[in-house]
């Protein structure tokens, strides 16, 4: 006879939080969102730890470098996706970890035979005004010159014209030379009232701009995760096929820590994975899922999983659930797991920190799944709406919106990750194509976020999260009373504007 849960599964909009008392010193500004990110013996220190409990979801329409370094400035961690071939995984984990602060590789670049019809449809997508003119128009080409919005006028240039002709050419620019520091390019910029300041490789290879616009940026990223070399923190998806291969160059590459990224994690290979990582990289911290019970969440915990990754069929772009029938609400995923995980720390003094992945619509979602024993998030819709996720920003019926695909969908065709061992393929898709809309800069959506996260701790009487979770009171609210949370029975003044 199968095995019944007596109680239906449940989503974050069914809870809501009850106040608990807030001290005088419970405000805002005394909030540490610091979390372990992964598993630590009772009494010790996680070797791992974010400074915010946010990562972003192995995908490739989330999780590429420009995204990774933004996150990582913020305190929080990317998983760079592992839906491509290593070479080029190890490569984008490589130039996280070869970014410096303050230092920032050039995302739009053209070659000299290309047109200002190149150069506006770049300053479109990317919203950056300054150009790399380079030999091969990459980012790390031989730099022939820049263009900067000073440099033409669309309305009376044939957008024909060749970028030659106008651009300003390398050896009327300032530039610096590898190896200078922050300080003394800021320096250089203050100096000589430049906007930009490239730096070259010895042989005049383009290595990085620094900008005027980002001094104060830099100075206010108190919460920026880096390494003991100071170099950002990064992580990378693997799957459970080609870990032998792949595994090597994300190590060589410099990944801090890994993660497998499967739509369901109770299974042999997950094992295996873990058995071979830790017998050949017995340093390297591997977390793995996904899992939506106790019984799951066990299985990988005595597999020797750093963290373990909560949710299937809770993410916004999944129909995982409508195709193949499994999954769990994403609340009471976490809460069982949760309690699971503070179960397996009392018998064996191992704890394992557990990340509710997926399904967080609403900023106060965050702040519910950390209260229900998440102790970090991870999140793919609410990443791919920034500049600097991956994907395009589009113009529709008059809105900015940004892509985003699942996985699962035919447009990304990981088939790993929904590899139950059969053939190379994806026979049915578990994920959609989409549309979401723009959100600007992901440092000011952060922030934003979290801002309300530490309200609502202040709330619960919380200055961390273990704290939250310990106080939390959770109340589940009738379908009437959810209507009630919304504005009600007034005329929107929005609406009337219409
Ligand atoms: P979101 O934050 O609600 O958009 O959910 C993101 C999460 O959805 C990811 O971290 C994955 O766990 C999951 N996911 C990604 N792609 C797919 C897919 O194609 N189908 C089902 N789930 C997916």
């Amino acid at each position: 006879m199968a095995q019944f849960f007596n109680e239906p599964s449940r989503t974050f909009s069914e809870y809501l939080l009850v106040p608990g008392y807030t001290g005088p010193d419970c405000i805002p500004a005394n909030v540490d969102l610091s979390t372990p990110l992964v598993k630590f013996r009772k009494g010790e220190e996680p070797e791992l730890k974010l400074n915010i409990p946010m990562t972003s979801a192995i995908m490739q329409s989330v999780s590429g470098e420009r995204l990774a370094v933004a996150l990582a400035q913020e305190g929080g961690i990317s998983f760079i996706f592992g839906s491509q071939t290593a070479e080029n995984e190890a490569a984008m984990v490589a130039r996280v970890k070869a970014t410096k602060a303050g230092f920032v590789p050039s995302d739009s670049n053209v070659r000299p035979d290309q047109t200002l019809a190149d150069i506006v449809f770049l300053k479109e997508k990317t919203g950056h005004s300054t150009v790399a003119v380079t030999e091969d128009g990459t980012a790390a080409g031989k730099l022939l010159g820049i263009v900067t919005s000073r440099d033409y006028r669309v309305s009376r240039m044939d957008p024909a014209t060749p970028v030659s002709t106008f651009m300003t050419p390398v050896d009327k620019l300032i530039c610096a030379k590898e190896g200078v520091s922050l300080a003394e390019a800021n320096d250089i910029l203050w100096d000589n009232k430049l906007n930009q300041l490239p730096v070259l490789a010895e042989d005049g290879r383009l290595l990085y701009f620094v900008f005027r616009k980002d001094y104060d940026a830099h100075k206010s990223n108190p919460m920026e995760l880096l390494d003991s070399k100071k170099r950002y923190i990064v992580g990378a998806g693997i799957n459970t096929r080609d870990y032998e291969t792949r595994v090597p160059l994300l190590v060589e590459a410099g990944v801090d820590v890994l993660c497998i990224d499967s739509s369901e994690g109770y299974t042999a290979w997950q094992q295996r994975t873990l058995d071979w990582i830790h017998q050949n990289y017995p340093g390297m911290r591997v977390g793995a899922g996904n899992v939506v019970d106790a019984e799951g969440f066990r299985f990988l915990a005595k597999a020797g999983a750093d963290f373990i990754k909560v949710g299937i069929g809770g993410g916004s772009i999944c129909i995982t659930r409508e195709t193949k029938g499994i999954g769990r609400g994403q609340a009471t995923a976490v809460i069982e797991v949760a309690q699971a995980r503070n179960e397996f720390f009392k018998e064996t003094g191992e704890y394992i920190p557990i990340c509710s992945d997926g399904g967080i619509v609403y900023d106060y979602h965050m702040a519910l799944a950390l209260a229900m024993g998440a102790d970090f998030l991870m999140l793919g819709r609410y990443f791919s709406r920034f500049d600097e996720s991956p994907t395009d920003k589009l113009l529709v019926n008059g809105t900015y919106v940004k892509e985003y695909w699942g996985e699962g969908s035919n447009r990304a065709r990981n088939w790993q990750r929904y590899d139950l061992g059969g053939d190379k393929k994806l026979t049915f898709e578990e994920g959609v194509d989409s549309y979401v809309p723009y959100a600007g800069p992901l440092s000011d959506g952060v922030r934003q976020s979290l801002a309300k996260v530490r309200s609502t701790m202040c709330n619960v009487g919380a200055l961390t999260i273990k704290e939250l979770q310990d106080k939390a009171k959770l109340t589940l609210v009738s379908a009437t009373s959810i209507v009630e949370g919304g504005a009600h029975d007034v005329i929107l003044k929005s609406s009337v504007n219409k």
